[in-house]
């Protein structure tokens, strides 16, 4: 299973790429917004800062939502790294982007997919991710494990190549299920990265053994 961080904060970045588990990058307008990155030219700095960071796939979306915009943009965008992928809404004109990008050999993350209908379209399109929110889902009393696992499925069924990308991932749990259910690729904040680390009997232990060493090394 791949673990992409979701951000647009390079020290967090570089943080989960240090810790040597990380896989790539998911951003997206909100994110870019939270960090102050505005106008084209920072925006296009900022994606190449993270590219320089980490050793993987960048995705980076598309603002545009009409589908001549969106290729446009698209064709800026794949000019700043070979990592970047390009990050498109599924709407109609951003599955027909997603189809034309594919055709030429352009990598996609089909983005905002709430449902098993639109994961399949974005396949059938050719996207090379489709990232499926969890966590806004939930948010809606509905249950995001049920739509991944239910991706899964379907891809499996047709032997299509579309990685899942669990998106909105809120907390380790989110995490541990997509594991279970096989999503390829998970994209969360970096606590959700670290709180994997913690364990209460790994520190009692650790306390433990560390007393006990010190005590015979006297
Ligand atoms: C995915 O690519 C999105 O950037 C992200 O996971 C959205 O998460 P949120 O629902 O926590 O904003």
């Amino acid at each position: 299973m791949k673990f992409f961080i979701d951000t647009a904060n390079l020290k967090e970045i570089q943080e989960a790429y240090d810790l040597g588990v990380l896989d790539g990058v998911t951003t997206n307008p909100s994110l870019m917004a939270k960090e102050g990155i505005t106008g084209k030219a920072n925006v296009i700095a900022h994606y190449k800062a993270i590219c320089d960071i980490v050793d993987g796939d960048v995705s980076a979306e598309v603002i545009s939502t009409d589908l001549e915009g969106m290729l446009k943009e698209a064709s800026e965008l794949i000019e700043i790294d070979d990592k970047i992928v390009v990050k498109v809404p599924m709407i109609k004109d951003g599955i027909k982007a997603i189809k034309a990008l594919s055709d030429r050999g352009i990598r996609t993350n089909c983005t905002l997919v709430f449902s098993a209908g639109q994961a399949l379209l974005a396949a059938k399109a050719g996207a090379t991710y489709v990232s499926p929110f969890i966590g806004r889902l939930d948010d809606i009393s509905m249950d995001g494990m049920e739509l991944i696992e239910q991706i899964v499925g379907i891809y499996q069924n047709y032997g299509f190549t579309t990685e899942v990308l669990a998106a909105s991932v809120r907390h380790p749990v989110h995490l541990l299920k997509c594991a279970e259910l096989g999503a390829d690729v998970v994209t969360c904040p970096l606590s959700v990265i670290t709180s994997l680390l913690k364990h209460p009997l790994t520190d009692i232990g650790l306390e433990k053994f560390l007393a006990d060493y010190k005590k015979a090394n006297q």
